[in-house]
């Protein structure tokens, strides 16, 4: 059975006179890792914030576990404890003053009392090497710090579907690699990822399943050895090029 399943979503922003999604179908088993390609504006990030409810659809349905996605506040929050969404934009997500009470957020929340959500923060902020920025106001974070920090707080509320938006962009390669490492642990205990991004070579690399997106639309959902073996989409997408080649053959 599919973990999400995305039937015919379309979605215009108010006042936009082209669809942001034009008819998106994607479905995506438990315990893979997606990676969501695509080009600046071809609607991945609107696709995400379907996802967990924050954006409801003009057509079509969102379904999570077998169940069609309501958007009363009780069904939204019991999806937001399985879907866990790291926005593409950190300052979107981060609103607490300190960094340890934006990580308490989602636990106490859930009902975590005090001692569990202490315990849930101190290990989340171990494995995101944040401890250090705790008692910090987030506003005052550099912006690799407000990405871990993000991460953090969505790791915190223990999401069946973690979805991240391009988190990978704001991490130093150090940074990068804990969060794969991060990735490792959460897939071997079940969980979905699915990562939005414009490197390709990680893509490559660390995905299960590779979803390619193409205004508003998914144009393909495949393995990465499939999806990379696809010449015609290479060229379509411009997926294939690394960008130095032109540069390289000068
Ligand atoms: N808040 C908004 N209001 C109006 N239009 C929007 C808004 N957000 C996105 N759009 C438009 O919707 C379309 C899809 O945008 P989206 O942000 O989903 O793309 P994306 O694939 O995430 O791009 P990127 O790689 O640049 O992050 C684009 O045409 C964009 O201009
Ligand atoms: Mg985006």
């Amino acid at each position: 059975m599919s973990l999400l399943e995305l039937d015919d979503l379309h979605y215009g922003y108010p006042g936009q006179p082209r669809l942001a999604l034009q008819g998106v179908n994607l479905s995506l088993p438990a315990g893979v890792k997606v990676a969501l390609l695509g080009r600046n504006g071809s609607g991945k990030s609107t696709l995400i914030l379907h996802c967990n409810g924050i954006l409801q659809p003009n057509r079509g349905v969102v379904r999570f576990a077998g169940r069609t996605v309501t958007y009363q506040r009780a069904a939204l929050l019991e999806l937001r404890r399985q879907v866990g969404v790291i926005f593409q934009n950190p300052d979107d997500q981060l609103f607490s003053a300190s960094v340890a009470q934006d990580i308490s957020f989602g636990p106490l929340n859930l009902g975590l009392n005090q001692t569990d959500t202490r315990r849930r923060v101190q290990a989340v902020a171990e494995l995101c090497e944040i401890t250090d920025l705790l008692e910090r106001p987030t506003h005052a974070l550099s912006g690799g710090e407000k990405a871990r920090v993000a991460l953090a707080g969505v790791l915190a509320m223990e999401p069946a579907l973690l979805i991240a938006d391009e988190v990978t962009a704001n991490l130093d390669p150090w940074m990068r690699r804990q969060l794969f490492t991060i990735f490792q642990r959460l897939v071997a205990q079940g969980k979905t990822i699915v990562l939005a991004t414009h490197d390709v070579e990680f893509a490559r690399y660390w995905a299960d399943m590779v979803v390619v997106m193409e205004a508003g639309r998914v144009i393909a959902a495949d393995t990465p050895e499939r999806i990379f073996a696809n010449q015609s989409l290479m060229v379509q997408t411009g997926l294939g090029q690394p960008w130095y080649l032109p540069f390289a053959h000068a």
